[in-house]
């Protein structure tokens, strides 16, 4: 249903009413088509999906698990088709308990360890990463994928080989039994946000490594300390039970191999993706690319965990349009810092720089390498502000300003002389037990971005404006549709114009029980702070990966885990019996032998213009 229209707003669309359903929902005026599904055939012999026969080879021909982060590439390759392109997709996770039939035994909440077997932990594995897939528009103005595409590609974290480049590629803090040479790995992990370069590659980030490694932490071990700041073993997965690189007591350097941003060149189905270990090693969300005035190459990533950080990266060479080989290793040699935000409004980037201040031999960084694979250890030596949770951070390409989505922080504990400083609120993260999140605006000086200081302020303080103890600051104009929680992804159309996707996880109080979805944000002008709904999801599920086509008259999300947050529903139901139970939506094939099926979805107007103008 609508909303109303608001006068003098940037988004002349109407407003899409809360709620929650089995189904998604788009602002009027618009249609929101499913695009491609887990499991839906990518390669011209690919097998079609059934559920009920799944296999490692079937899945490594079919779109993975959990869709995340979307990138668009034109067709052909330099031009600037809105029409027809490369659709890159992170496949960020997959949930035994949602995939496969009968998994959960009768009056268990949970499937027991010894129900996975060798070939689901090989369904998993084929299911991660990411997928790369042809799609193109019609003339009747509906967007297909395109089955066979030359360029369709599986990246897995079963079968395909990468490699590590920068100052960690070949350190003795990443040689294991598996891979020596310290230079090469198999797979990536947890693929939550990412970006892309300016030179048509796709960044990844990998986030919440930490649930695939198995074993205890040698506490005599040199590894012990990083393993406790950055993945003390929490085994969501069976992994380890059949490769070594999960199990750290048998590969203790293995999980190093994890936690990084990926670079993947979409145009050639034959490159090895790279790991750029320069851009440090934490979780992940995503990638913010800009270039800087001067053609130095600036990367914004989020380090999305409790207390975690907020990083830069600003490349030693430049990037030039002409040699698309030259930039290709551009991430591969700068500065990496770490933000510290004061309560005068003042960011200062600290550089991690081996060597300088306490990055020294004596505190465990004897070279740039034990600094970039400890980058959370040596971000916190050097003061950096510990945030509540840093997902997107992206660069607005029409004002220059930089936004970082924190997600929410109830840990945060309340300003008491008794808590630990780290665990108060500061000004840059001013409310304890932040269940909401926020959003902060950064001022690169006269548009640097490779500055050493910005100037910083909160755009919104989420939650619920009607209830006076979130704190919630959105401009008043927001209607009872309007205000979110939980911003996670982000995304600028060409206009200039902030759009947000929310993740509350599986905690619904926090938007009064509705879906996550998409909203657009004011952020100029008397309206500065002003959200509008314009979709959502249906139950249970997430809103990630927003991305525009050139024209803005696309544009395309991924709809994560239908069915699965509402806990309840799940462990109440649970796949029993060689069946799938219902979670609350069988989203978006509603068939009673179906599972809820993530998928990317594709938003237009109808009649053609640009989305939300
Ligand atoms: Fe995978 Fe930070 O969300
Ligand atoms: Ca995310
Ligand atoms: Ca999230
Ligand atoms: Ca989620």
């Amino acid at each position: 249903g609508a909303a109303g229209k608001q006068a003098g707003f940037g988004f002349s669309f109407e407003e899409l009413t809360r709620g929650i359903d089995a189904k998604h929902h788009v602002a009027p005026g618009y249609d929101a088509d499913v695009l491609i599904r887990w499991g839906d055939p990518l390669f011209a012999d690919s097998p079609d999906f059934d559920p009920y026969k799944q296999s490692a080879a079937s899945q490594l021909q079919q779109f993975g698990y959990n869709c995340d982060y979307t990138a668009f590439f034109p067709l052909p390759q330099g031009s600037n088709s809105a029409d027809h392109g490369l659709l890159w997709v992170n496949h960020e996770y997959t949930q035994a308990e949602m995939m496969f039939p009968g998994l959960a035994p009768e009056g268990q909440d949970r499937y027991p360890p010894e129900a996975v077997t060798k070939e689901i932990v090989e369904i998993e594995m084929a299911a991660h990463s990411g997928s790369l897939v042809e799609v193109k528009r019609g003339k009747d103005g509906k967007w297909a994928y395109v089955k066979g595409g030359k360029f369709n590609r599986r990246i897995n974290a079963l079968n395909t080989k990468m490699v590590f480049t920068g100052p960690a590629a070949g350190h003795v803090r990443m040689k294991t039994k598996e891979h020596p040479d310290g230079r090469s790995v198999i797979g990536m992990l947890n693929n939550c946000a990412g970006g892309v370069t300016p030179w048509g590659t796709v960044l990844s980030g990998e986030e919440n490594i930490d649930g695939y490694f198995m074993g205890t932490v040698d506490q005599t071990h040199p590894e012990q300390r990083n393993y406790d700041r950055m993945t003390v073993p929490s085994p969501w997965y069976q992994w380890g039970r059949f490769q070594d690189r999960f199990h750290i007591n048998k590969e203790p350097y293995g999980a190093n191999h994890y936690g990084w941003i990926v670079e993947i060149d979409p145009y050639d189905p034959t490159s090895t993706p790279r790991k750029l270990t320069a851009l440090g090693r934490f979780k992940h969300e995503g990638a913010g690319v800009t270039v800087n005035k001067d053609g130095r190459v600036v990367v914004y990533m989020g380090d999305d965990q409790r207390f975690e950080h907020v990083y830069r990266f600003v490349s030693k060479g430049k990037f030039n349009p002409a040699d698309r080989k030259a930039n290709m290793t551009l991430l591969d040699d700068g500065t990496l810092s770490v933000a510290r935000f004061d309560a005068d409004g003042t960011v200062t980037w600290l550089p991690l720089v081996q060597g300088q201040g306490p990055l020294t031999p004596a505190n465990g960084f004897k070279d740039q390498g034990d600094v970039v694979i400890a980058a959370r250890i040596a971000a916190t030596l050097v003061g950096a502000t510990r945030m509540d949770r840093p997902e997107d951070v992206e660069v607005n390409p029409k004002t220059g300003l930089v936004y970082v989505m924190l997600t929410n922080n109830d840990d945060r504990l309340p300003d008491l002389p008794h808590h630990v400083a780290a665990s108060r609120p500061n000004a840059a993260n001013p409310r304890a037990a932040n269940s909401w999140g926020h959003i902060i605006e950064m001022h690169p000086p006269g548009g640097d971005h490779a500055a050493s200081k910005f100037k910083w302020e909160i755009l919104v303080k989420a939650g619920n404006p009607a209830d006076p103890k979130t704190g919630a600051s959105f401009n008043k104009a927001t209607t009872e549709n309007g205000w979110f929680s939980c911003p996670d992804n982000c995304a600028f159309d060409s206009m200039g114009r902030l759009w947000v996707g929310t993740d509350q996880g599986s905690k619904w109080q926090w938007t009064s029980g509705s879906s996550d979805g998409i909203w657009a944000m004011e952020t100029q002008g008397p309206l500065r702070g002003t959200a509008r709904l314009f979709f959502r999801t249906p139950v249970g599920a997430e809103l990630t990966g927003p991305t525009f086509t050139p024209d803005d008259q696309t544009l395309f999300v991924s709809v994560q885990h239908p069915g699965s947050d509402a806990v309840d529903r799940v462990t109440k139901s649970g796949n029993r019996n060689g069946t799938f139970a219902d979670p609350g939506t069988r989203w978006p094939d509603f068939k009673d032998n179906m599972p809820a099926r993530p998928s990317v979805v594709v938003i237009t107007k109808k009649g053609g213009g640009a989305i939300g103008a």
